[in-house]
């Protein structure tokens, strides 16, 4: 399957594992990269730019095709040392980042200067637009399905791709609620040139969270997701637990973001996917743990993904056509 998003980045498939905060680590990465799909590092997993550095070249070790880092800029009371991660990534002499949150625009010139093919990841059409004006390469744009942080618009995928793809001419990401076959030949049928999945990929064998975690993505359906952050209007999607449901159930009775820091700090969250306690914190997922039933290899996860998209253009739809030409006949 050739798109334009294969050909510019150079990877045998149309498929991307986005940054994902502590499960963006070599291993996922490499395998990714090797089963010829996209993966990026996320930059902020790593509690220093050194440590950024080093886990490039972890990945280096394990794979020798493209892969990428994920620099994702948000709200936050303590900001990471993004100019200094920033640099990280070019002096490691990486090829492809994808951005995310803020508009990139204060970042962009440095990877461009460096020669670093961009993908911004956003969630509503005039931001994927922005993006496009001020020179990325490509977009991803999160549906308000997705894992982590759908924005204020509450546009699902059907939609907005679509909206974006008839008004952009770089190359657009689908993203957001797409974990299988079905998925992706309905991202290109929107005029996306590409996937981009997040808690499939969370779900592998090679995935560097606790087996609990994995295995209940398994059980949960659709419905097992909360929204929290409403009421901050930085709305992130994460799966329902103890904690999601309390900081919601607060949120409604109009909190303020002091009410709530206790539960939603970034290390219980992290203990979640180091210790497999599912109620230790906040941890992300998106409604498509509706769509996933096994915890394969990444390898045979983008196999049968792009052998199944495959038969279901050759097959599936092939034959709809055909059948109504030998109706019309
Ligand atoms: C555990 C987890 C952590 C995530 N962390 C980030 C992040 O740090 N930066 C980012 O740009 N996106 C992050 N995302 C979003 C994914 O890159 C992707 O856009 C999203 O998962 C797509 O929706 P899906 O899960 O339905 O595939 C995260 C997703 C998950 C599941």
């Amino acid at each position: 399957m050739r798109t334009r998003f294969t050909e510019m980045f150079g990877v045998e498939h149309p498929i991307v594992q986005g940054g994902m905060m502590w499960v963006g680590r070599a291993e996922l990465v490499a395998a990714v990269a090797n089963a010829g799909a996209l993966g990026f590092i996320t930059a902020l997993t790593q509690p220093t730019p050194e440590d950024l550095v080093r886990e490039i070249e972890r990945t280096r070790e394990l794979t020798d095709k493209p892969f990428g880092v994920n620099l994702t800029i948000l709200p936050s009371i303590d900001p990471p040392p993004y100019a200094e991660y920033r640099q990280a990534i070019v002096d490691s002499g990486i090829e492809i980042v994808e951005t995310a949150g803020f508009n990139p625009a204060d970042h962009l010139p440095f990877f461009k200067d460096a020669g670093i093919k961009v993908i911004h990841k956003c969630t509503s059409v005039r931001h994927a637009a922005k993006a496009e004006r001020i020179g990325v390469d490509a977009v991803s744009i999160d549906g308000f399905e997705c894992a982590g942080h759908p924005g204020e618009d509450d546009v699902p995928g059907l939609i907005l791709i679509p909206a974006a793809t008839r008004q952009l001419t770089i190359p657009v990401i689908a993203s957001g609620g797409i974990a299988d076959a079905r998925g992706l030949v309905a991202a290109l049928a929107l005029g996306a040139e590409g996937v981009n999945m997040g808690t499939r990929f969370m779900c592998t064998v090679e995935s560097p969270v606790a087996q609990e975690v994995k295995e209940q993505i398994v059980r949960s359906t659709e419905l097992d997701t909360k929204l929290i952050f409403r009421t901050l209007r930085n709305t992130a999607r994460v799966a329902s637990n103890e904690v999601s449901r309390e900081v919601v159930e607060i949120e409604s009775r109009g909190a303020e973001f002091g009410d709530i820091q206790h539960l939603v700090s970034g290390a219980r969250g992290r203990k979640v996917f180091e210790d497999g306690d599912l109620d230790a914190g906040i941890w992300t997922a998106g409604q498509s743990q509706g769509l996933i039933d096994d915890i394969p290899t990444v390898s045979d996860l983008v196999t049968r993904m792009v052998g199944e998209a495959e038969d279901i253009i050759t097959s599936r739809l092939q034959g709809l056509v055909g059948a109504r030409s030998e109706v019309g006949a």
